[in-house]
């Protein structure tokens, strides 16, 4: 029953580096960390590596947004992504982040590879330009009035009033998200890689069976469509990494971004002896590659990707395997209803095994989405887990303890049932290595059902009774014992964590496949101790609530207020705490527009750019300033007084002045060296 060895190198897709995990994501890397273990227990050399995808815009700005710099976030992401990933017992070989030397090597190689190929072609084109922040935009950092409807502040692609879709050139009224300007155009060179000159090359890949079906019926239609040339440059400011032969041009974010696989092993080859990158890399390479994505980004794994590693002379993926989205309750996670749940949030409240095995019961091998129903979730859980499966365990364990020195008996009592357990374990194994964890776990449970049957039958409470049924009270529940581990065991890729727990319990080594069709027999368990709990209903109400507490604080800390004028505050007023100082953001603004109010006698409304986002405030300094005197000005705003509705309009924040009124008001200015975004200390 041994398998052929086989070395595979298994990814999940990188995270991008500014924002937290949340459950969404989790689908994906537990669906990928239970195939790697499941794996590893077949004995094949596997590893799994994953890397914080570090680089872009939105990153860059939301860096500048905290006042620090990028490498600052991303480091701090690191950390919280890491200890996200250790909550959920994702067993990464190894973490790495695509901002890193081994990325830049391997990311620079393919291109010049690529290029010296003459897979490259560059061309001047147009783009949206920010004038205020000297910067290109990208679609979703400009706004403006949706053209059907003339609903505001709609993005560049869709309306979300009347589900419109048009470019963004169509916007009315468009502004820039980062600095409340209105865009130019501007014309800049850009490197674009020639994906059509890999057409036959892909068509070829695809239908070699490397894809889902569905997906292969998905790449037929974009080679209908005709694949485009795809545009790998982006002009400074950029946080990525600079093109070797390009000064002041970066390579777009996706380009490094896979790559980012590559410099994860490299990484880790660097550091265990013996492992040999090109043994997984080479062309001719005779390890597996399997790339774990979600359906939203198909189309950069398997054209551009695939294309890419060829052109460079790299092997390309054995598989590229694509898992649907998940809904809460039937819907789009939201922030507002609390089913936006962070991974943090999660582990705070509840067990990771939960969803862990929630998750792979209704995982199956296509790209359909998946459903988390959370009174499902409590009722599968408690039923399968506690009700069926950890139920045998401690159905059998205690008697064993008690009565027999916790040693097993030495002989099967049922060795035509322990035959049709370890027979399962193929069938079981398929379905697992074609990611149908779902039909995994049906088999499991059924299994798990007979083990109870058993049980029942034998009725292990009333043999303990009876003063002549000692021998067979010790063969029915070691009987049991060996059943419950055979049922650990092929849940193992699944629930690490209990698998763990109960290897203790049972002490014996780490189960393999393998060693699940060797009972254990005549052999000392220890104590036994609880190996999972339930899952406690008023925990998921906490959870949702803690998301939703999670919203009000960000937001909180978002949008804020208006005051009619800074000077608002009482003449005497009483001391604050320094934690309630703290609590006050105070950041550099520069003001993008400064307007008269109709209808306002002292009032200017002040559009602020914080570096990365703009806001609308109100103040009343009208008589003190006109407004063609303040454009351009730096000032320092409070970024997170609670927004106030006016009657003009919202005010989101206080922008900080001194005087006693009148022309004597004086708004506070930081030195000329001041950033946009800074935070005032
Ligand atoms: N940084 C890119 C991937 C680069 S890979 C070279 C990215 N990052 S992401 O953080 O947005 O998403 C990471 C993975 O999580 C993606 O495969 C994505 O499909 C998956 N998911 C993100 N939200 C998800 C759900 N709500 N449901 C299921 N998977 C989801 O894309
Ligand atoms: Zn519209």
């Amino acid at each position: 029953m041994s398998t052929p060895h086989r070395r595979i190198l298994v990814t999940s897709a990188l995270p991008y580096a500014n924002g937290p995990i949340h459950i969404g994501h989790l689908v994906e890397y537990v669906q990928t960390d239970v195939w790697s273990r499941f794996q590893k227990m077949r004995g094949h050399e596997c590893y799994y590596v994953c890397a914080d995808d570090a680089h872009g815009t939105p990153i860059m700005l939301r860096a500048r947004q905290e006042g620090i710099t990028p490498e600052a976030l991303i480091a701090r992401v690191a950390v919280e992504h890491r200890a996200d990933f250790d909550g959920f017992r994702i067993g990464f070989d190894n973490y790495h982040s695509t901002h890193s030397e081994e990325n830049r090597h391997y990311a620079t190689t393919i291109y010049a590879r690529n290029r010296d190929a003459g897979h490259i072609a560059v061309r001047t084109i147009t783009q949206a330009y920010d004038p205020i922040e000297q910067m290109f935009l990208p679609d979703r950092f400009i706004k403006g009035e949706c053209p059907k409807c003339g609903a505001k502040d709609q993005y560049g692609d869709n309306c979300e009033a009347c589900g419109a879709s048009y470019s963004p050139s169509e916007l009315r009224n468009p502004y820039s998200v980062v600095s409340g300007a209105k865009p130019v155009e501007r014309a800049s060179e850009h490197y674009f890689f020639k994906l059509g000159d890999f057409e036959e090359m892909l068509k070829a890949w695809t239908r070699a069976g490397h894809v889902q079906k569905e997906v292969a019926n998905k790449l037929d239609e974009w080679f209908d469509a005709g694949l485009q040339e795809w545009d790998i440059s982006r002009d400074a400011p950029y946080f990525g990494f600079e093109m070797p032969d390009h000064p002041g041009k970066y390579f777009y974010v996706w380009l490094d971004a896979p790559i980012g696989y590559m410099a994860s092993f490299r990484n880790l080859c660097d550091r265990t002896p013996g492992l040999d990158f090109d043994a997984f890399w080479a062309a001719d390479s005779t390890a597996e590659l399997h790339n774990f994505i979600g359906k939203d980004i198909v189309y950069f794994h398997t054209l551009f990707w695939p294309a890419m590693l060829h052109g460079a002379g790299f092997r390309t993926p054995t598989a590229v395997h694509v898992h649907g989205f998940l809904t809460v309750d039937g819907a789009k996670m939201s922030k507002s209803r609390g089913t936006f749940i962070k991974a943090r949030t999660y582990l705070d409240h509840l067990d990771p095994e939960h969803l862990r095995y929630y998750f792979a019961a209704k995982l199956g091998p296509g790209v359909d989405d998946i459903d988390l129903n959370l009174e499902d979730f409590t009722a599968r859980v408690n039923a399968d887990l506690v009700g069926k499966v950890v139920n045998i365990a401690s159905r059998c364990a205690g008697f064993v303890n008690k009565r027999f020195d916790g040693r097993l008996s030495d002989r099967l009592a049922e060795p035509a049932l322990w035959a049709d357990f370890v027979a399962a374990g193929e069938t079981i194994a398929a379905h697992y290595e074609a990611r149908d964890y779902a039909r995994a776990v049906r088999e499991i449970m059924a299994l798990a059902d007979r083990a109870n049957q058993y049980i029942d039958e034998k009725k292990p409470w009333v043999l303990a009774k009876r003063p002549d049924a000692d021998a067979e009270l010790h063969a029915v529940c070691s009987m049991g014992i060996n059943l419950y581990r055979a049922l650990i065991g092929y849940l193992r890729p699944v629930l690490p964590g209990t698998a763990a727990r109960s290897e203790a319990f049972l002490r014996i080594p780490p189960l393999t496949w393998e060693a699940i069709a060797t009972p254990l027999l005549d052999h000392a368990i220890g104590p036994f101790e609880p190996l999972l709990t339930r899952v406690d209903p008023t925990q998921v109400q906490a959870m949702l609530d803690a998301s939703k507490e999670d919203l009000a604080k960000r937001d909180g800390g978002t949008p804020a207020a208006a005051v009619p004028g800074p000077l608002a505050s009482d003449p005497v007023s009483p001391t604050v705490a320094i934690e309630d100082f703290a609590k006050v953001d105070l950041r550099v603004a520069r003001i993008v527009a400064a307007q008269a109010v109709e209808g306002a006698e002292k009032l200017l409304q002040l559009t602020l750019d914080l570096g990365g986002e703009s806001r609308t405030v109100f103040a009343g300094i009208k008589s003190a300033y006109a407004p063609a005197d303040l454009e351009g000005r730096l000032t320092v705003m409070v970024a997170n007084l609670a927004p106030r509705k006016m009657r003009f309009g919202t005010s989101e924040g206080m922008v900080l002045a001194a005087g006693p009124g009148g022309k004597d008001i004086f708004l506070l200015a930081p030195d000329a060296g001041a950033q946009p975004g800074m935070r005032v200390k």
